[in-house]
């Protein structure tokens, strides 16, 4: 049965009539325990979600559609390597990667906790040759600079770990990230580099990304132009994939291969070695600290009560917006400028595994699968979109990350984030009603039919829901927690809407296409194969490059073949 017939779904659309008629101001005035009621304190983190449009039985009801999901059945199946990715006929295991050892799990005829020490050890070891100055580069030197080229998930993961934890890093290495194919990316990142002293990661679990190939071989051009023997390569590239017959068709060494197991996902293989970037950066035992943190969430989220269980109330409070309000977008506002790359990580772990149109069954879904995710740090964010957030006509849900603790102590500063923080999760809720515009303009001596003309547009709403997430101090280890928690809340959504959150069919179509219209766009056809406005777009390139050549050399005419 389609669960949008299910008995948990339609008592949650006749709730939500009742929910229509309550405010959140007044929920809150009636009850001085909403706060302890609907928040969670675990470790170094405490989540407040009690400025949601929800009831006791709000949640009681949305738990109703977890009880029917299967939930603890497929939890459990996918921490056991039951080969719960079907499409693709995989087991998605990222949590072993971050589980101490000494537990047993085959996949494949192969002890895994055993795989995975075996890697974390070369990973280890690496950290310390490196680290340490024991690796040399082509003349001599120690590495300065790492450049991990990758895109998607071994690119976004890594990416935003090193610049959430800037202040843990042990400073003896720069990091750099190369991951788009527009040439500007790799050409500005080398502006900074001296081949000498740097160490180029090349990271991709299939070794067959166009982008990150070509923007690898245009790397160890510019290396070679400088070093000039190749044998040299060895010092300077090493790889990280699952793919070692491409890699060592590469050109990279075998014994500078860090391996992972197709049973990580792209999105889900920060933990793997695809986080070798972050383990240069933060030094192996910081790296250590992030997959325990990790580990630590995993924990919970197998083992914490429905009720209590972090990722299971984020994931059914978005689906109570997504679902039952018609809500398409959640934001994501770190308080935090170190997590400036946070939202663009969660827009690939969300929106690549649940953006997905059938069901485990191939049937199509009648109800959203998922938001788009956005978001932008606090406070600049307050100074861009806010207004749609506070004034809009629909209301977009927002989840609001903040540690308690600065990493730079700088004045007042972080006692006004803070301010700013706390002040427009309160905004939102409260809003502010006519009643009390119009009592404002009065006080600042408003003459009447100005109070007449600017009231509707002062008025907020309020009544817009947040989620508050503190933690004590963004560290390796609460950084670990916190992805892991969105890890599990996408994770339980796919599990409630049905869908296989681990596959990404819907990235290949495009890539198939790029692939005819490359050649075409270097081919010397005027392209008339695809439809209008594509052959149009596709031929100004064409004629656009044939009047660069010209420019270039002036004896060719327009008329001649490029
Ligand atoms: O294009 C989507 C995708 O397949 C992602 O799922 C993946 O993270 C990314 O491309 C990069 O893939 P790879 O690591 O194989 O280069």
């Amino acid at each position: 049965m389609d669960l949008s017939r299910s008995a948990a779904w339609s008592a949650l659309v006749s709730h939500k009539h009742e929910i229509d008629k309550l405010h959140m101001r007044e929920l809150f005035l009636k009850d001085d325990s909403r706060f302890k009621r609907f928040s969670i304190s675990w470790g170094e983190l405490i989540l407040d979600y009690s400025k949601n449009r929800i009831t006791s039985q709000t949640i009681e009801l949305l738990l109703g559609l977890v009880r029917q999901s299967g939930l603890e059945i497929m939890r459990r199946e996918m921490f056991d390597g039951e080969a719960i990715n079907f499409t693709e006929h995989r087991s998605v295991l990222h949590t072993a990667l971050r589980r101490p050892p000494g537990y047993s799990l085959q996949i494949d005829g192969l002890e895994i906790s055993e795989e995975i020490s075996d890697v974390l050890r070369q990973m280890k070891g690496c950290c310390k040759s490196i680290i340490s100055g024991k690796w040399k580069g082509y003349t001599g030197k120690v590495m300065t600079d790492i450049v991990n080229i990758g895109i998607g998930g071994s690119d976004l993961g890594p990416c935003m770990v090193t610049e959430a934890l800037r202040p843990f890093a042990h400073g003896g290495l720069q990091v750099h990230f190369v991951s788009n194919i527009d040439g500007t990316h790799i050409s500005e990142t080398l502006k900074k580099l001296n081949p000498e002293t740097t160490l180029f990661i090349i990271a991709s679990k299939t070794f067959t990304t166009q982008e990150t190939l070509t923007n690898a071989m245009s790397a160890r051009e510019w290396f070679l132009t400088h070093a000039s023997n190749e044998s040299h390569i060895a010092k300077h590239f090493v790889a990280v994939s699952t793919n070692r017959a491409k890699v060592v068709e590469f050109g990279i060494d075998e014994a500078n291969m860090f391996r992972f197991w197709d049973w990580v996902g792209g999105r889900y293989s920060l933990w793997s070695s695809i986080g070798l970037s972050i383990a240069l950066y933060l030094g192996f035992d910081r790296f250590q600290e992030l997959l325990n943190g990790a580990n630590a969430m995993d924990e919970h989220f197998l083992n914490a009560p429905l009720e209590g269980n972090i990722p299971v109330l984020l994931a059914v409070l978005g689906i109570w917006y997504n679902n039952f309000f018609d809500v398409s977008s959640h934001a994501v506002i770190p308080y935090d400028q170190y997590m400036h790359r946070f939202p663009a990580y969660l827009q690939q772990l969300d929106m690549e595994s649940n953006g997905k149109r059938v069901n485990r069954q191939g049937s199509t879904v009648e109800y959203a699968t998922g938001p788009v995710i956005w978001g932008e740090p606090g406070t600049n964010s307050q100074h861009a979109f806010f207004q749609l957030l506070h004034q809009g006509p629909n209301f977009i849900p927002a989840d609001f990350i903040v540690p308690l603790k600065t990493q730079n102590p700088v004045g007042e500063h972080h006692d006004i984030l803070l301010a700013n923080c706390f002040a427009q999760t309160e905004a939102l809720m409260k809003g502010k009603d006519e009643h009390e515009v119009q009592s404002e303009l009065e006080l600042a001596g408003c003459d009447p039919s100005e109070l007449t003309t600017l009231l509707p547009h002062k008025v907020f709403p309020g009544n817009r829901p947040t989620n508050t997430i503190l933690i004590n101090e963004l560290n390796p280890f609460t950084l670990g927690s916190l992805i892991a928690m969105y890890e599990h809340k996408v994770f339980v959504q796919g599990i409630i809407w049905e869908v296989n959150s681990f596959d990404q069919w819907g990235v290949e179509l495009g890539k198939q296409l790029a692939k005819t219209i490359f050649p075409e766009i270097q081919g010397s056809e005027t392209v008339a194969s695809h439809d209008g406005s594509t052959n149009a777009l596709i031929n100004a390139y064409r004629e656009y490059r044939l009047k660069e050549k010209i420019a270039a050399s002036p004896q060719l005419s327009f008329f001649d073949e490029p």
